[in-house]
């Protein structure tokens, strides 16, 4: 079937780009980082946002993050050509994802001059606000990957917090109490972040995907399913329509519980598809 004849209503690809993309599981390795967003203790690479960006939108769609980090999607947005919303509690972090779209537009020069791309200072449970404040259009896409509970707090961290400390980077997000990283009880951190999710609705197109790519969590010797608790719990205002895993190979084993007891090397995460309907 050539590109033509291809009656394609969600997004620029190809046949051939559409069927490569529809694997269940993928492996991407994030390329090396730049001093400034290696402060950020756990990123996702930009060259993987735009993957699922170009799959879900068309040219121009716009896309929001409402956790967007120093920002990677807005970097993935820029390369597709789609105008992009990012919303970051960490004023630090925010100044940090300016600087890098500074330097992306430099970089693309000309063909993103028409792209918007707004670093929003804000906590995402304010959607409402924001919206209002800053006109976001009717969002064709999210994208977006939030604490993944307060990992970055526990025990078995230590290891790496202290070579990052070593280095002066940052072991937390912050020690804002609305930064739901901060939030000790699980149940209370779901119910929020559940809540920030299903607070989007009302400014997505129908049919508008969601992408929320997560974890489940190792603490005390056992599992918090955070993946499948977010699939179950948001199923009842979107539709859940898939799981695509994400897997890491460069990252080094650690012997967890060898000779005693099964603890896996967990590399990989969750990118939970939902939509709008
Ligand atoms: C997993 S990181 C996202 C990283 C991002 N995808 C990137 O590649 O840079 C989660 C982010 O959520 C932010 N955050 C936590 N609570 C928030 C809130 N209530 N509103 C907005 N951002 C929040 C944290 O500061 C952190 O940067």
């Amino acid at each position: 079937m050539s590109k033509r004849e291809f009656n394609n209503h969600l997004n620029d690809l190809t046949t051939k780009e559409w069927l490569k993309f529809q694997k269940s599981w993928f492996v991407h390795n994030p390329p090396p980082r730049k001093d400034d967003v290696l402060r950020h203790p756990a990123k996702y690479p930009e060259t993987m946002a735009q993957e699922f960006i170009e799959f879900f939108t068309k040219q121009d769609g716009v896309v929001l993050d409402p956790m967007v980090g120093t920002g990677s999607t807005i970097v993935g947005a820029m390369r597709a050509s789609r105008h992009c919303y990012g919303i970051e509690l960490n004023p630090g972090y925010a100044e940090v994802a300016r600087d890098v779209i500074l330097r992306e537009r430099e970089n693309l020069g000309d063909s993103a001059d028409h792209l918007t791309t707004e670093v929003i200072h804000g906590d995402a449970a304010e959607i409402g606000e924001i919206v209002a404040k800053y006109e976001i259009p009717p969002i064709d896409y999210v994208i977006t990957s939030p604490p993944y509970w307060d990992m970055l707090h526990a025990k078995g961290a230590e290891t790496q917090n202290k070579r990052r400390q070593d280095e002066g980077l940052d072991v937390v997000y912050s020690e804002d109490p609305n930064d739901l990283g901060n939030i000790a009880d699980y149940g209370k951190f779901l119910e929020r972040l559940t809540r920030i999710y299903i607070g989007l609705k009302p400014f997505l197109k129908p049919k508008a995907y969601l992408t929320i790519i997560v974890k489940n969590v190792k603490k005390g010797g056992k599992i918090y399913p955070l993946a499948w608790d977010l699939g179950k719990r948001l199923d009842e205002v979107y539709t859940l329509k898939d799981e695509k895993i994400w897997c890491q190979d460069n990252i080094r084993l650690f012997p967890y519980g060898m000779g005693n007891a099964w603890v896996s090397n967990t590399f990989h995460h969750y990118c939970l598809q939902f939509r709008n309907e």
